[in-house]
């Protein structure tokens, strides 16, 4: 097989990792990789998201299967170009990609499909949302605090939780201002959601829905969750929060009835879902969908994947993920995330990194996500940069190991948080 895997990120280097790992794989292509991926894949210099270049290249290369790993190129339709043409390819259409694109969309899919998730509003005028909060505020008793998100692609950093009026107000106006785009032209006011977050990816064809196991992100940039919110700075699976009745109670509630959704609604969808849930006091609940891997939750992920990923994602992307049964080592996962110092917010790029040979001497597996080879050396030029992953016989374990190999590493003002893990930890003891 000649496989094509779109992005450049620490999800899609543990996709090339695990996909030439399959006897099946003649070849990996990646467009456009970055430092790490150059090593198990042959980088390209096309970008994600130009798509006339992307198919371009699929036909002349004959490759047999397109991965796509971020939902930007999911968004503007790049499993529609390559399904006119017949080519194999991993991923949601358009249409359905508005599940992860459109917050309003991945609302009214859930409401109208039963689905758990937080009561909420939209709005297009401010003043409306601004009357909305304060009726919501004066309310007796108040709510514990509002989340307002800006209804469409934000790479993550649309959603502000507001805990008082004013702290609504400032998130409304921040929205309307045009902060985040195009996306802050509506934004959805919901309830706050009390508990403790777990994320939910799944594989389907439409017909066939397999859950993969469990992990959970760390998405605030300092340590014991503080800091704000960043792409998430490290994960770890299976994630105990997730018992197995609440693994079922999920399934359910959220997996099955997403698939009778996709099939009602004749959605054409052949890859991942991603759910973010929040586990509260009345059940899990949905926080938002996304159309695609998690990052860095696949790196955890795949470290545990024992089935030959290649021809998973061939019959899931051919609609035959009824022939699929996925193995998985029952050893935990950790990936610890190591940023450039200032990330989430301004950086400097173009430190070189030392010690990756030495941490992958370690047993772990360095992930890269924003490197770049500059000089001959490899240099940090994004925010965050490494994926540093390990299993062990136990979370306690998987967590030394993968710091273990962290501690080798180091560049210029790189940091990472001391405490990946400890929620699992905590529910151990
Ligand atoms: P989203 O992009 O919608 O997943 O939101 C990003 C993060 O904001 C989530 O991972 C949660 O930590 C938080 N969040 C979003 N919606 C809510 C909510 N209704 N209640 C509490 N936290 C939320
Ligand atoms: N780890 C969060 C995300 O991939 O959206």
């Amino acid at each position: 097989m000649r496989i094509l895997v779109i992005g450049s990120g620490g999800r899609e280097h543990a996709i090339c990792w695990k996909l030439v790992q399959s006897p099946k794989t003649e070849k990996v292509y990646c467009a456009p990789g970055n430092a790490g991926i150059a090593n198990v894949a042959e980088c390209l210099d096309i970008a994600a998201t130009d798509i006339d270049k992307l198919l371009k290249f699929a036909k002349e290369k004959y490759i047999n299967l397109t991965v796509v790993g971020p939902e930007a190129p999911l968004c503007d339709g790049i499993v529609d170009a390559f399904r006119r043409e017949n080519l194999p390819v991993f991923g949601p259409d358009k249409s359905s990609a508005r599940l992860e694109g459109s917050k309003s969309f991945a609302k009214m899919f859930m409401m109208k499909n039963g689905i758990p998730t937080a009561a909420s509003r939209g709005f297009t005028e401010e003043v409306q949302a601004i009357a909305h909060v304060k009726t919501l505020f004066t309310a007796n008793p108040p709510p514990k605090g509002v989340v307002v998100k800006a209804d469409g692609l934000a790479a993550g950093k649309g959603v502000i939780l507001a805990y008082n009026l004013k702290e609504a107000n400032d998130a409304i106006n921040l929205c309307f201002r045009g902060t985040f785009g195009d996306a802050g032209k509506k934004v959805i006011i919901e309830d706050l959601l009390v508990g403790e977050e777990t994320s939910i990816l799944a594989l389907t064809d439409g017909n066939t829905i397999v859950p993969l196991v469990t992990s959970q992100d760390h998405k605030r940039a300092g340590d014991r969750d503080t800091g704000p919110n960043t792409g998430g700075m490290g994960a770890y699976s299976p994630a105990p929060v997730v018992t197995e009745k609440m693994f079922q109670e999920i399934d359910e509630k959220v997996l099955q009835k997403f698939l009778k959704g996709i099939k009602d609604e004749k959605l054409y969808y052949r890859g991942i879902i991603y759910a973010g849930i929040m586990i509260t006091a009345e059940g899990p609940k949905v926080l938002e969908f996304n159309v695609r891997f998690g990052d860095p939750e696949t790196q955890a992920v795949l470290m545990r994947l024992e089935s030959d990923l290649a021809e998973v994602m061939l019959k899931t992307s051919l609609g035959r993920l009824n022939e699929v049964k996925l193995k998985w080592t029952d050893e935990p996962a950790v990936c610890i995330v190591m940023a450039s110092g200032g990330y989430p917010g301004s950086y400097k790029k173009g430190f070189p990194i030392t010690g990756l040979e030495e941490a992958e001497a370690t047993g772990a597996v360095v992930f890269h996500a924003g490197t770049a080879i500059q000089d001959g050396k490899i240099v940090n030029s994004g925010g965050r940069v490494l994926g540093v992953t390990a299993k062990g016989a136990n979370i306690k374990d998987a967590i030394d190991n993968a710091y273990k190999a962290v501690n080798e590493i180091y560049w210029l003002e790189c940091f990472f948080r001391k405490d990946i893990g400890h929620k699992a930890l905590e529910r151990k003891q």
